[in-house]
């Protein structure tokens, strides 16, 4: 696949917003775990164009080989093809790990719970032994879910916030593996003084977020259903809320943690503090894609939070970053690219 037009945009975007800090990447050999999926592809290409040698570690149990293989023929970005829980060691010296393989969609990770649990735990561990014995920077992409459903006043929720989760939920095979990873992350800094980064992410979308069955997020899944005519599918009642952040600033603010050394030992949420209710977001996807689908209720998913919105002051502060882009603005781009690849497939 050649490099579609909208993210094409994005990395324009990202060269300029970034141009201070990107001539650290060239020559950067990174370790990449979960590279062939929407954030991380969207990363390695990045890292690619400012001149980084990746290696990237992927089983593409949701990640798309179409989303890398440009990248193939680079000669600076290779694929393993293998579960992270299943590789111990690389022919490889990583001055960064970054460590992002996961299934994150609730409905497909609930559907691998022992897999999900896997590349949380001895996935983890895995790398951190391999950037404990390169001595390499550790950047661990975290969730927001590990705050589980929390009390309302804890929203907008800060990073020093422990979490309301259920352990023996449905949820708990992502929620408790990406605790457990944070905690792993925090016990090779403090034994081994290990440099790692943290960043808990609060529903990102765009291009490359994949809309088909279980794989599908909740704003790729509207489009679509929209686009094709398709009753919009609203679980619940859409009086839960969620806060979306466009991948260009998903993006943008990881390379900030990357390349700010204040960031060591550090955690920061990632997202939008504009939360908006699912049903609210249904209907402006409704409208933006001219569509005439109707909006149905289905039943609520099992220990789905109620309200979701991030304190994001820490970064603000510390990092300087924000997200820019209004949601209308990146929904258009995201329905844009949906668009163009059903007009391909048929
Ligand atoms: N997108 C979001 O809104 C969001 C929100 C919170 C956290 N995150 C985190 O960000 C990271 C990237 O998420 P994404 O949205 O790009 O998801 P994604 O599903 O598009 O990408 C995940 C990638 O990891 C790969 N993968 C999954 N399990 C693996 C395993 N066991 N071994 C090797 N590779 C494996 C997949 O094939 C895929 O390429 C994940 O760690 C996720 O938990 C994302």
């Amino acid at each position: 696949m050649v490099l579609e037009h909208e993210v094409e945009v994005g990395l324009n975007e990202l060269d300029r917003r970034l141009e201070k800090v990107r001539d650290v990447f060239e020559e950067m050999n990174i370790l990449i775990t979960g590279g062939c999926g929407f954030i991380g592809s969207w990363m390695c290409d990045l890292l690619i164009r400012w001149g980084s040698n990746i290696l990237c570690i992927d089983n593409l149990s949701t990640g798309k080989i179409d989303y890398i293989d440009h990248l193939m023929k680079t000669g600076r970005f290779k694929l393993i093809n293998k579960p992270v829980e299943k590789v111990k060691e690389v022919e490889f010296r990583p001055d960064v790990v970054i460590h992002m393989a996961a299934r994150a969609s609730p409905e497909d990770y609930m559907m691998h719970p022992v897999e999900t649990i896997l590349a949380n735990t001895l996935g983890t561990y895995n790398m951190l032994e391999i950037a404990r014995k390169h001595d390499a920077i550790f950047l661990f992409t975290s969730t927001s879910e590990v705050y589980g459903d929390p009390e309302d006043e804890y929203i907008p929720t800060p990073e020093k916030y422990w979490g309301r989760v259920n352990p023996i939920g449905p949820r708990s095979c992502y929620d408790e593996s990406k605790r457990l990873s944070e905690a792993m992350c925090m016990a090779y800094h403090r034994e081994y003084s290990l440099d790692v980064r943290i960043t808990r992410i609060f529903n990102s979308y765009g291009p490359r977020l994949r809309w088909d069955g279980a794989y599908a997020r909740v704003i790729p899944r509207f489009i679509y259903q929209a686009l094709m005519g398709q009753p919009i599918t609203v679980h619940g009642d859409g009086s839960q809320t969620r806060s979306f952040t466009y991948i260009v600033d998903t993006i943008e603010a990881h390379i900030l943690v990357m390349t700010d050394n204040r960031a060591r030992g550090e955690v920061f949420n990632i997202g939008n503090n504009r939360e908006i209710s699912i049903l609210e977001l249904a209907r402006i996807i409704k409208e933006l894609t001219k569509s005439s689908s109707e909006i149905v209720f289905k039943p609520q998913r099992p220990d789905d939070p109620k309200r979701r919105c991030p304190d994001i002051s820490k970064i603000v502060n510390m990092l300087g970053w924000k997200p820019r882009t209004e949601l209308r603005e990146g929904l258009m781009l995201t329905i844009s690219w949906i668009k163009s690849h059903l007009t391909a497939s048929h």
